[in-house]
């Protein structure tokens, strides 16, 4: 059973990969950390929330608001054309009487990090600012901490915020930067992989046929909020009837790495100038203090088996 952390900006890329590990018989949700970006931090929670109640997953799972704006105190408005009014797609979901806890996303993670004696998986699906924020408290978090999952960044292949930069590192580059070089053991899942992977029109229909009954109600979500993002994929992508699959293969890596290969590179994130805002910098080549530190890049996976593992788990395999 691997022990999990997943700090989100809760909209519908997230969500799929919150219900997953929480329908995963592999993984137990220590806690949902939240953070500004495709919604606030306060949304994204209340998104969290609801969508533990909806998994019935039968086990208490705490949400924690986190950062609302980047290192650098920037505020930026939630994409309201990706990810709908509330973050999921504009799905009504059933509220919840929990509420998040009273105290701080990195003291949280900190805290989750000390107690679990180094079994603890943090699977980050936003910006980093809430780890960079945990690291500047706590800077032996490295040494805590099993292993840090995060969707973010592009080597080969382009942005999707500039032709740069991928979203979450582009939201927060500093706190990337300063997560990239501080010395987790860390998977980066980015654009490379996540735009070679699709959820199809095919994959509802059969989560809609063959999903088992105690997960209907995910899968009726899920079929609402998917058929949404479809729509802003057909816009911008040209995409018919199919979607990338970004967070929920952080997810799926963090459960199990073989579904992907991987590259060793020393990285940081350019943040001081504006053209280039949130383009990974690698190998020295663009790096102004060459770091030592290396992370796994993750440079190809197996799409067939990750998104029947995705949809497996619905299917209550
Ligand atoms: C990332 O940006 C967000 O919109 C998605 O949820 C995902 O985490 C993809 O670039
Ligand atoms: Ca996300």
């Amino acid at each position: 059973m691997r022990r999990i952390i997943i700090d989100a900006d809760t909209g519908i890329d997230d969500s799929i990969a919150i219900l997953y590990a929480l329908t995963s018989e592999n993984l137990h949700v220590e806690g949902i950390t939240t953070c500004f970006g495709n919604s606030g931090a306060g949304q994204s929670a209340e998104n969290s929330i609801r969508l533990i109640k909806l998994s019935a997953c039968g086990y208490d799972v705490p949400v924690v608001m986190g950062a609302e704006c980047s290192l650098e105190g920037e505020y930026q408005s939630a994409p309201k054309h990706i990810h709908g009014e509330n973050g999921i797609g504009n799905v009504e979901l059933p509220e919840s009487e929990q509420k998040p806890l009273d105290m701080a996303a990195e003291d949280f993670i900190i805290k989750k990090a000390d107690e679990l004696d180094g079994e603890l998986i943090l699977v980050t699906t936003g910006r980093l600012t809430n780890l960079a924020k945990a690291l500047m408290k706590e800077p032996k978090l490295p040494c805590k901490i099993k292993k840090v999952v995060s969707m973010g960044g592009c080597l080969d292949t382009h942005g999707n915020v500039t032709p740069y930069a991928e979203a979450n590192i582009y939201g927060d580059p500093r706190a990337a930067d300063m997560v990239l070089r501080a010395g987790f053991n860390m998977i980066l899942v980015g654009l490379d992989v996540t735009t070679k992977t699709f959820i199809t029109a095919k994959e509802l229909s059969d989560l809609d046929a063959y999903c088992a009954e105690k997960n209907r109600p995910m899968a009726d979500y899920m079929q609402k909020a998917l058929k949404h993002y479809f729509g802003f994929h057909s816009l911008t992508e040209g995409m018919t009837g199919c979607c990338f699959v970004h967070d929920p293969l952080a997810v799926l890596i963090a459960e199990d790495a073989s579904l992907g290969e991987y590259k060793m590179l020393s990285l940081g994130a350019e943040y001081k100038s504006e053209d280039f805002r949130g383009m990974l910098l690698r190998d020295g080549r663009y790096q102004s203090t060459i770091t030592h530190h290396e992370v796994a890049v993750c440079t190809r996976v197996d799409p067939a088996r990750a998104i029947r593992r995705l949809f497996g788990a619905f299917q209550g395999k």
